[in-house]
């Protein structure tokens, strides 16, 4: 995802802003600001793009899950639902408060079988976290729905798709919490960076809090700051929330390039009829960051990646034999790796990986091919493009 491709004038402006006073911190020295409060400004202009009443910057996209988590009070032993195809990064969260990841199946939309969410829901689980991969989204009605019935939280990771909607809503604003991640490889960049998101001014208030040692941050003067709870260091710095606001303010640009190109290498696939397309659930936009689809098989689909590579077609992959993206390759979480002892909770908690199998997942991310959607691109380059994958393609499954 490439907000990294875009980069210059605006977002040197905005740095520069912030290193003429030599204000790097987001909170305090209030008289050598010169006005320039980035990190602030960012979380204003977050929540008026992505219609929600508080964002969070904080540090990564990983800290926003795990500040998200908190901020509604989960932790030690809680079970928290996710999916086997996400980043590793969900799992880390979620284990670092001391909570369990309960690991189930995707469907063909790429995120959380809403039907799998049920059969996995316990006494223990406090959470489920859709995460909205490849730039679409979970089914989140039905998700929203499962929640309010069984009276849990509903947490989007939408790291992979700013700039998505569902149902006219900004992904990340539409469960009780959303995430996203401003690292260097999301659709907007703070180079790194992540955001909590919420309408819930408990959630959020707990999120501000937590992310900077527990500070209740009333007054202008943070050493007589009181700390109502606990908490750690995820704050953002000025220079990185510099770069997110020239960033952001350039998402509907990025999406709408991205939406060009996908667009044409869409319409080269759509000609071959064994290729069928992820679903999008109804009333969804996609942020167009990725083109998602489905080959007749694993066979299939390894060959086609291997013959894009030879021919120079980057940026796409299957994640069947990926190290971040898919279970199969989890082995450090299989056999708990961990620097520290884990709680027997956890560890028991973590038992079922031994054993589960995902033959859902399997059969759809087996047969998947995600291929990344550059901004850079010339109307020349992507029409090449769409024809190499579509002879690569045909010849493939002949
Ligand atoms: C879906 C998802 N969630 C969370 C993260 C973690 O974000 P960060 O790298 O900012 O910690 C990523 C990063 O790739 C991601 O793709």
């Amino acid at each position: 995802m490439p907000g990294f491709e875009l980069f210059g004038d605006a977002e040197r402006k905005e740095v520069n802003d912030v290193l003429e006073n030599g204000v790097l911190m987001r909170y305090g020295f209030d008289g050598m600001r010169n006005g320039h409060w980035k990190a602030r400004q960012l979380e204003q202009e977050l929540e008026n793009k992505l219609e929600v009443k508080h964002a969070q910057l904080v540090s990564s996209g990983t800290a926003a899950v795990s500040i998200a988590l908190a901020s509604a009070g989960i932790g030690a032993g809680d079970e928290v639902i996710m999916p086997v195809f996400t980043f590793v990064a969900s799992f880390e969260a979620i284990m670092m408060l001391g909570a369990i990841p309960v690991l189930v199946d995707i469907d063909d939309t790429l995120t959380l079988d809403p039907k799998a969410v049920k059969e996995a829901i316990t006494k223990k689980t406090k959470a489920v976290m859709p995460v909205h991969m490849c730039g679409s989204m979970a089914n989140l009605d039905a998700l929203q729905t499962i929640c309010r019935e069984q009276n849990i939280i509903l947490i989007e990771d939408s790291s992979q798709a700013t700039g998505a909607t569902y149902k006219g809503k900004p992904l990340g604003s539409i469960g009780d919490l959303g995430c996203l991640s401003l690292d260097y490889v999301k659709i907007i960049t703070c180079g790194e960076g992540g955001a909590v998101l919420t309408n819930n001014e408990t959630y959020y208030k707990h999120s501000d809090h937590f992310s900077d040692h527990g500070h209740d941050h009333i007054g202008t003067d943070r050493g007589a700051e009181t700390h109502p709870f606990l908490g750690y260091n995820f704050r953002i710095s000025e220079l990185n929330a510099a770069v997110g606001l020239a960033q952001l303010r350039r998402l509907d640009e990025f999406v709408a390039i991205q939406k060009k190109n996908y667009t044409v290498l869409r319409k080269a696939l759509s000609a071959i009829p064994e290729i069928t397309f992820r679903t999008v659930p109804e009333g969804g936009e996609e942020s167009y960051s990725f083109l998602s689809f489905f080959l007749p098989d694993l066979e299939t689909s390894r060959k086609v990646i291997q013959a894009f590579k030879d021919a120079g077609v980057d940026g796409c992959w299957n994640y069947y034999d990926n190290n971040w993206h898919y279970i199969r390759k989890w082995e450090h979480l299989k056999a708990l790796k961990t620097l520290y002892p884990l709680s027997a909770e956890v560890k028991e908690g973590l038992k079922y990986l031994q054993t589960k199998t995902f033959v859902q997942s399997d059969h759809y991310i087996g047969r998947n091919i995600s291929c990344l959607i550059k901004l850079s691109w010339t109307e020349a380059e992507v029409k090449e493009r769409a024809k190499k994958m579509f002879e690569i393609i045909s010849k493939t499954l002949n």
